[in-house]
Order: structure tokens, then sequence, then C-alpha cells
């Protein structure tokens, strides 16, 4: 059975850098408590306009496509993940599909928030591995700059998500002691509300207690009314400290659970890129599996939180720093909400 390896990525961020001062305007907050707290000293924000979440897709895909040495007339299928879709529905692939002007290949979107890309490349990996497709374009991206509470209602979730995009081209090589070795999903329901964007959705408080009251609700203001907006619960919601404990436990296991299935131990590493949600979860992760500086790479402090992005775009750099070389040992996980979790190893 072939491997799977990626043999094209980039990404694109947006030019509009936003300091933790320029948060300011909109919010009560400090600088010192985003940077204490979060380690992120600024972030990026797309065009009001003239950026989408597709469109900043694109630009990475253009450059994944490129590196990897081939045409978007060999892409054979689009994996796109995203939680900040330009529509309800349809999802992203297919805009990215119509954007890069693509053959009539199938289009898959993956929901699964900061787990996205993990998510979507075990998916692809699956395809890769059977032979059905030869060139999978993966993309991540996300413009939260959109749909933000910039109130200080929300500023405990606002401050820490950033926009941006990026992409991989994956392929199966016949080369022994290459490509994506093994990867490992996890979900646990219980905790949904936890992190959560309530409205719009059918769940007519189904699963929430203290909610805009549905049954009040003129039937054509079931999906988004007046009331949801007030209540501030079109915007996504956090127990950060929830999601903190829970993260610190998750990251590590499933970072051991990969590490484990291989025969590798942490000191075996060559990188380890987690999601980047908060500095100190990573910097926690790494002092519990005693890694070395060089052995992790972080870019929180300049990028914030790019959700399914995250991870790609710092994959990205991280490559183009020189900082990953063919054959190294490369982990990436992700912890965030759902919950969902999960970890791929390869070897590049
Ligand atoms: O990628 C998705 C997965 N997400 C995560 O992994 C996030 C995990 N959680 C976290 O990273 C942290 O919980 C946060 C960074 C989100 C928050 O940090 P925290 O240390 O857990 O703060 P907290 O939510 O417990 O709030 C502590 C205080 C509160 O004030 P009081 O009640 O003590 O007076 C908040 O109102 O900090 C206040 N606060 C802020 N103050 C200034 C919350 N957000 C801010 C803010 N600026 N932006």
């Amino acid at each position: 059975m072939p491997q799977t390896i990626i043999a094209g990525i980039g990404h694109y961020v947006p030019s509009n850098v936003v300091t933790n001062n320029d948060l300011l305007q909109y919010m009560e907050t400090s600088d010192e408590w985003i940077q204490e707290r979060t380690g992120i000293k600024e972030r990026r924000y797309a065009h009001r306009t003239d950026e989408t979440t597709t469109t900043m897709g694109a630009e990475a895909a253009t450059i994944a496509i490129e590196r990897a040495g081939i045409t978007k007339e060999d892409i054979d299928f689009i994996v796109f993940a995203t939680i900040s879709p330009d529509y309800y529905f349809p999802g992203c692939g297919v805009l990215l599909q119509r954007a890069l002007k693509m053959k009539e290949i199938g289009a898959l979107d993956i929901r699964n928030q900061c787990s996205g890309f993990v998510y979507a490349l075990s998916v692809a990996d699956q395809f890769i591995k059977t032979g059905m497709y030869k060139n999978i374009l993966l993309v991540c991206s996300e413009k939260h700059s959109f749909g933000l509470d910039f109130s200080t209602r929300g500023r405990n979730i606002s401050v820490i998500f950033g926009d941006g995009a990026a992409a991989v081209v994956l392929q199966p090589t016949e080369e022994k002691d290459r490509g994506i070795l093994s990867t490992h999903l996890h979900s646990d329901g219980e905790s949904a509300e936890i992190l959560a964007m309530y409205n719009p959705g059918t769940h007519a408080n189904h699963w929430l207690k203290d909610a805009a009251d549905f049954d009040e609700a003129p039937v054509g203001e079931m999906f988004m009314s007046h009331n949801m907006i007030d209540k501030a619960q079109n915007f996504p919601n956090m127990d950060g400290p929830a999601v903190f404990k829970k993260a610190v436990v998750k990251f590590p296991e499933v970072i051991m659970e990969a590490l484990d299935k291989n025969g590798f131990k942490p000191a075996d590493l060559n990188l380890l890129i987690p999601h980047q949600a908060n500095l100190r979860i990573a910097q926690f992760v790494q002092q519990k599996l005693q890694l070395k500086d060089d052995q992790v790479f972080n870019n929180i402090e300049r990028m914030g939180n790019t959700t399914a992005a995250s991870i790609p775009i710092a994959l990205s750099e991280a490559w183009e720093l020189g900082k990953i070389k063919k054959g190294d040992l490369v982990c990436m996980a992700a912890f965030g909400s759902g919950f969902t979790w999960g970890s791929a190893l390869m070897k590049w």
C-alpha cells in the first residue's frame, strides 16, 4: 500500500496586522493581559469585503500546487476544512473549485473546528492509500474577524482568533519509511456547548438552557432572530478555563498515542506542530513531553488562533524556514471545540 506524502505546501495570510493595542478601540482589554494569558502579540484580519475564507484558501492552494510541481488540472479531489465558511451551505470546497476554475472533481467539506486539519489529513490519507486519488488538494482557511463579538462581552474569545489559510497537496509514494505513518482521531460530545456557536442552527434550545426563547419566536425567526442577536448568540461562546484544562491532558495523550503506535519516543521527534490555541498550552505540552525548544514550532505570537488553518500555516512557515527536511519525524496535534482532538505522525 502506498504512503501519503505532502508534495507541496503553502500559506496565505492577509496583509492587515492587528496588534493587541488595536483591539482597545473595541473592548476593554490590554496588551499585557493578552500576552500573559495567550502569548499573542498580533494577528491578521482579512479585508472586510475583498477577501473571504475561499479566496484566502485559493491563494494558499495556488502556492501549494506550484510547489508540488503540478498544475490544478492534476488535482483529482478537494478537501476543505473551515468553521467560518463563506455560506452556511454550500461549503467552501465547491467555491474553491469554482475560484480556481478546476475540473468537475469531488469537493468534500470538513467541520472539525481546531482539529480540522488533522481530521482532513486523515480522510485524505485513506483516499490516497486505497489508490482512489493521486493528487488531493487539502485547504484550511478561516475568516474569523467577520463573526466575532468585538464588545467587552466577547473579549475572552475575540482576542485569540486570527484569519489565514494554508494548503497542502497530498500524493502517494512507494518510497519506504516516508509519509503519514498514522493518524488518531477522537471526540467527546459531552462538552459540545463549552466552545460553540449556537446560531444559526436547528437546535431550538434542545441542548441549551439559557438561550433565546424559541417558543415565542415567529416561524420565520427560528433560524436567526433579533432576540438571538440581542443575546449575542450569533457569536462563538467559550468557557476558556474548561477548554484549557481538557486540552493540556488530551494534547500529550494523543501525541503519545501516535508515537507509541509507531515505536517512537518524544526525543525522536524532529518537530511537533501543536494547534496554535494558546502559547501557554503549547508550552505545557512541551514541558510534559520534555521536548527541547527546537523540537516545537509555534507562531501564535504573530498569527493568533486560526482554528483549522493554524497547524498547516505553522507547518508551511516551518518548512519555508528550513526547519523540516526530508525524512524528519513530524507530529501534528490538535484539540478544540467538540471536543474533538487528534494527531498525525509523518516522516517528511
Ligand atoms: O482553539 C480552540 C480551543 N481553545 C482553547 O484552547 C482556549 C483555551 N483557553 C484559554 O486559552 C484561556 O482560557 C483564555 C486565554 C481564553 C482565557 O484565559 P483565562 O486565564 O482562562 O481567563 P478567564 O477566562 O478565566 O478570565 C479571567 C479574567 C476574567 O475577569 P474576572 O472575572 O476575573 O474579573 C475575565 O473577564 O480575565 C477577564 N478577561 C479578560 N481581561 C482582559 C477575559 N478575557 C479578557 C481580555 N482582556 N481579553
